[in-house]
């Protein structure tokens, strides 16, 4: 494979060139959210110039702005690999959509029923459930997490039941990055017939997420995370979507996506999101012409991305491993890669996480500390109430930048 294409991708993101006085930025805060190439700043900028309208009209801008909606349903069903784009529904959030959600199938639970959420899990794939099963007088327990963050599958197989009715999981941890074996959830899941939702909000950016491939019936992420706008995105399977009692107002059409899609939708972020899927293809037609397809283009792309972020991992926990007083959460072994997104959670000995975020934004280096919402997840790891440093590399990150992290890291000794 030849060598990822860092330069040309970060030209393409104006942000990526901020200065902190005289040092170049270094954006490692992508977990929290990723910045976005010019083509999506134009798109919004130029549905509001040029086709701005509700939907549903018959004069030009209104029949522009639904061809423009269709689009984006059938660019996010090629980013997650769903065949109908019906089945994609976009809204604020994900954690808006999947209260929406959390609350349509709560209706279809009763006492005796469980739901099955997890230790790893950011809060809006925890919280909504907990709520939901409340609602319904159904309980809920989690599934636990082994020492490195990934989730516990026997403990999964010990808790799943006839009763169960849906198992909500996480794809990979937004604070440790550990990649979770969500097919195989999904399998455990479907033999008591539990349905089984999918955040993907953390992978999305890192890794093709393909609903097909994951066996799942519902899976929601968020366009920010993947170098779009402030957009959330949920896919379920039809004959669930359309069956559901969605909480929705009545004149607003039945059919899919509209009744999961309540009220106006954000125009001028979805049609962000579209440029974002976009720019995704076609870095994936950059790296591999013969991908001329958004899907396989977009396929194209994550191979690229995979093995750059792959890389920048490797050395990055090298770095890590090698400051003093420094204790990494998750995955350590640079032979264990491909399990894990290069998002890297850490303490130090004498400093809080929140003191070494302000060391590093110091240095020009953005990074969080927190808890990131994976209250469940640093609370098993003994990790609260101060939280952990996060830093974040995406594929416009460079090895440049990993170094700096290192270099800042090891001042501290
Ligand atoms: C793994 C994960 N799930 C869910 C969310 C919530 O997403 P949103 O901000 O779109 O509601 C986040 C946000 O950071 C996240 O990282």
């Amino acid at each position: 494979m030849p060598p990822f294409p860092v330069e040309r991708v970060r030209a393409q993101f104006p942000s990526l060139a901020r200065r902190v006085g005289e040092l170049p930025a270094a954006f490692l805060d992508g977990p929290g959210g990723s910045q976005v190439p010019q083509r999506v700043i134009d798109a919004v900028a130029g549905y509001l110039r040029d086709r701005n309208a509700n939907s549903g009209g018959v004069f030009v801008t209104s029949v522009e702005t639904d061809a423009m909606l269709d689009e984006a349903h059938a660019a996010a069903a090629d980013l997650l690999g769903a065949d109908d784009p019906g089945e994609i529904a976009f809204g604020a959030n994900m954690t808006t959509l999947t209260m929406a959600l959390a609350r349509a199938l709560g209706r279809t639970w009763s006492p005796g029923d469980e739901v099955l959420v997890t230790r790893a899990d950011h809060d809006a794939n925890v919280a909504p459930w907990l709520l939901a099963a409340r609602d319904a007088g159904a309980s809920a327990a989690f599934v636990e997490i082994r020492r490195d963050g990934t989730l516990d599958l026997d403990d999964l197989a010990r808790k799943l039941s006839r009763r169960t009715r849906l198992v909500a999981a996480g794809c990979a941890s937004n604070a440790i990055g550990t990649i979770q074996p969500v097919a195989r959830v999904a399998e455990l899941a479907h033999a008591v017939d539990a349905l089984v939702l999918l955040d993907a909000v953390h992978l999305a950016p890192h890794a093709r997420v393909d609903v097909a491939a994951l066996g799942c019936d519902f899976l929601a992420c968020s366009a920010y995370k993947f170098f779009g706008p402030h957009v959330g995105l949920l896919w379920g399977r039809r004959e669930l979507l359309e069956t559901l009692p969605a909480y929705k107002v009545r004149p607003a059409s039945e059919a899919l996506p509209v009744r999961w899609e309540t009220g106006t939708l954000d125009h001028e972020g979805i049609a962000g999101t579209l440029a974002a899927i976009e720019y995704l293809a076609d870095l994936g037609r950059a790296l591999e012409p013969a991908a001329a397809g958004r899907r396989e283009a977009i396929e194209a792309a994550f191979r690229g991305i995979e093995a750059h972020e792959q890389e920048l991992s490797r050395r990055a926990l090298d770095r890590l491993a090698a400051v003093p007083g420094l204790a990494l959460h998750g995955i350590a072994d640079p032979a264990r890669v491909a399990e894990r997104t290069p998002t890297f959670a850490f303490t130090h000995a004498r400093r809080t996480p929140s003191e070494l975020a302000r060391f590093l934004a110091g240095r020009g280096i953005f990074t969080w500390s927190g808890n990131f919402y994976a209250l469940a997840l640093t609370e098993a790891l003994g990790l609260e109430p101060q939280g952990v440093l996060r830093a974040g590399f995406l594929h416009y990150n460079t090895m440049d930048e990993v170094e700096r992290l290192g270099d800042a890291l090891l001042e501290l000794a």
